[in-house]
């Protein structure tokens, strides 16, 4: 059966993305052929002797920027195999968020594109990318940290990733609030005391007090736009 959801990033960085996803929720997803992660070295598709990727900008200007060649080949030859849509992380990017999230799992693969040092050639942005998506209103050094929280999100988006026990129902901003309070034993610790109505037993008064807990949260955040598709 071929996976779920297949992410192919494009980074100058492959081998971090292995440890990251060994464990939890994803890696026991990719085990089971669920999802599968290929990251693709840039510089296996660099075209001179020292691989190099990246050089001087146009104009003048401090730092590299990622050439074109490499790039474009390493999208083309990724899109043979992945009909998803093609995704730069750029700090610029629409905002990724659980609406986005939920859309980009419906797709059957995302090819990530990670950019590093001052950029990449905007001729891949034209002729390559679909999208181009932020994590969040900073500057991270590279792609690559956004890509791996794209595929995590996604991830456990695509059904039957998260078993029962951890079901999609519950998940602060599954529907359009956020999640309630969770405690768990023992019911006192360090003087600090589990909510009554918890022990109580009685599952309508439970049911009633997260309902109020999830709304409190979801007003306390209000002032933060959360915009949802
Ligand atoms: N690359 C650098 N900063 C980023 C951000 N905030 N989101 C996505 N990609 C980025």
């Amino acid at each position: 059966m071929p996976p779920a959801i297949r992410f192919d990033v494009v980074t100058v960085f492959p081998e971090i993305f292995g440890p990251v996803f060994a464990a939890g929720v994803v890696g026991r997803a990719m085990a089971r052929g669920l999802v599968q992660l290929e990251a693709h070295d840039l510089r296996r598709y660099a075209h001179d002797r020292h691989r190099q990727v990246d050089d001087v900008p146009y104009g003048g200007g401090p730092g590299m920027v990622l050439k074109p060649e490499p790039l474009f080949e390493a999208i083309e030859e990724i899109k043979a195999h992945n009909s998803g849509p093609v995704i730069l992380l750029e700090p610029w990017g629409e905002r990724f968020d659980q609406g986005l999230a939920r859309e980009l799992a419906g797709e059957p693969g995302l090819v990530l594109v990670c950019g590093r040092y001052e950029g990449i050639d905007d001729r891949v942005r034209q002729a390559q990318a679909d999208r181009e998506v932020s994590i969040g209103d900073y500057v991270l050094s590279g792609g690559e940290l956004a890509a791996m929280v794209i595929i995590d999100a996604v991830s456990r988006l695509v059904p039957g990733v998260l078993g029962d026990e951890e079901s999609l129902a519950g998940d602060s901003f599954a529907g359009d609030e956020l999640g309630h309070p969770q405690y768990t034993r023992p019911a006192e610790y360090r003087g600090l005391r589990v909510p009554e109505v918890l022990l109580s037993g009685n599952h309508k008064e439970i049911e009633a007090w997260r309902r109020a807990q999830a709304r409190r949260r979801t007003l306390a955040r209000a002032g933060a736009p959360r915009p949802e598709r």
